[in-house]
């Protein structure tokens, strides 16, 4: 298939783009690198040893867009664009709301006037806000408690409404738990800006020695050390699972919705031991403050993405921070 990704230059939109073109599929990114660098494209290219076209583009431009749809057929697209960090989010809701749903709405109406109704987007564990229990279940109630979680879950119910009006449309949702780790080549991985907000890039940060030590966010959590547990999960699995998704869409089309996640816990202490074996570095932390904002729990019940797209997580925690510290180790100042 010829697939448009927006976002193709990110962290998973990158791992994404390997795992098409490993797949056979034709590959056009449109990014505005707003938050990534052109780099993981041609090392991508190097890995697969095959050529993609990339655009830079802001999907909230209608008329650059176009031009791209007006020079392609597509097949499908996966939408990975936009601003992601909770915390930011809050500070610029305007910000957020504009980026993520202008673009979203400019994507569709492209993508409808150009006939290309197949799509992936890029959704989030944080629809849920504070489950009621665990594992979570995609039938779970949603509500999420930060302007990023709302244009999620405003994006997908935009997406619901196109397919109420046209049933043509082909959409598969997938709302990701904790992404980590990076390709096992160490030439692509997560490279944040800033100082990381995420556990395991801080993480990577502090063993290659750019941090001095990890605050961990609270350990008087009601988990079995106290810290918080998420359902964290390998960035190549994610990948895959965006693969399958696209054969879902060509072989059972219609509108469905899908937990990506493992459907098993880690603590933050857990993953510090996981990331101290991987690694041979000492990760020192101090116990600060429960984080704003945070939960004690959140892990998924992947079943229904095993049942209906034949996709499973197969890299456990040791193996995510194996391929994380590889891509941190090798490349200490991201792709720069
Ligand atoms: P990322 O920031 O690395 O990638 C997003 C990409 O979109 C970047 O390359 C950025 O430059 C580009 N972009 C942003 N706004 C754009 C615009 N208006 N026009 C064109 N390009 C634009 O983030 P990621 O971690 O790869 O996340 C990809 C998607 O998955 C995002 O939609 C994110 O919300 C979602 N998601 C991420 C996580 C996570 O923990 N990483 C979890 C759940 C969901
Ligand atoms: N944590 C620390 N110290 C840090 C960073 C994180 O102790 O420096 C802890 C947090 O308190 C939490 C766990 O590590 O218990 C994971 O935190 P992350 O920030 O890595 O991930 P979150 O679960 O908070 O959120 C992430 C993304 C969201 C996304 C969510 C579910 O940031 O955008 O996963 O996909 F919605």
């Amino acid at each position: 298939m010829n697939i448009l990704v927006t976002g193709g230059a990110g962290y998973i939109g990158s791992h994404t783009c390997l795992s098409l073109l490993e797949a056979g599929h034709d590959v056009c990114v449109a990014d505005n690198f707003s938050n990534s660098k052109e780099a993981p494209l041609s090392r991508i290219q190097e890995i697969t040893g095959r050529r993609l076209q990339f655009y830079r583009i802001d999907l909230t431009q209608k008329a650059s867009l176009s031009r791209v749809f007006e020079s392609h057929r597509f097949d499908a697209v996966i939408h990975f664009a936009g601003l992601k960090a909770v915390g930011e989010s809050v500070r610029v809701p305007l910000a957020y709301y504009y980026n993520n749903i202008v673009g979203s709405l400019v994507l569709f109406e492209l993508m409808g006037a150009y006939g290309v109704k197949n799509i992936v987007f890029s959704s989030s564990a944080t629809v849920y806000g504070e489950p009621e229990k665990v594992p979570i279940q995609e039938s779970f109630p949603v509500c999420p408690t930060n302007p990023y979680g709302r244009t999620k879950l405003y994006i997908e119910n935009i997406l619901r409404d196109l397919y109420a009006a046209d049933p043509q449309w082909n959409i598969a949702i997938l709302r990701y738990f904790n992404p980590v780790g990076a390709h096992p080549s160490g030439r692509i991985g997560e490279d944040p800006n800033d100082i990381p907000n995420n556990l395991m890039p801080f993480i990577s940060q502090v063993a290659v020695g750019k941090q001095p030590a990890l605050f961990v966010y609270g350990n008087d959590y009601p988990t079995h050390d106290g810290t918080g547990v998420r359902d964290y999960i390998h960035v190549m699995d994610l990948a895959e699972g965006h693969v399958h998704a696209l054969n879902r869409l060509r072989a059972d089309p219609g509108l469905a919705t899908y937990n990506l996640g493992t459907g098993r816990g880690a603590s933050v202490l857990e993953m510090i031991a996981a990331f101290e074996k991987a690694s041979g570095k000492p990760i020192p932390y101090k116990i600060a403050s429960r984080r704003e904002g945070d939960i004690a729990v959140c892990y998924a019940d992947p079943a229904l993405a095993e049942k209906e797209l034949g996709w499973t997580a197969k890299r456990g925690i040791n193996e995510m921070c194996e391929d994380a510290w590889r891509w941190q180790s090798k490349n200490p100042d991201g792709y720069t």
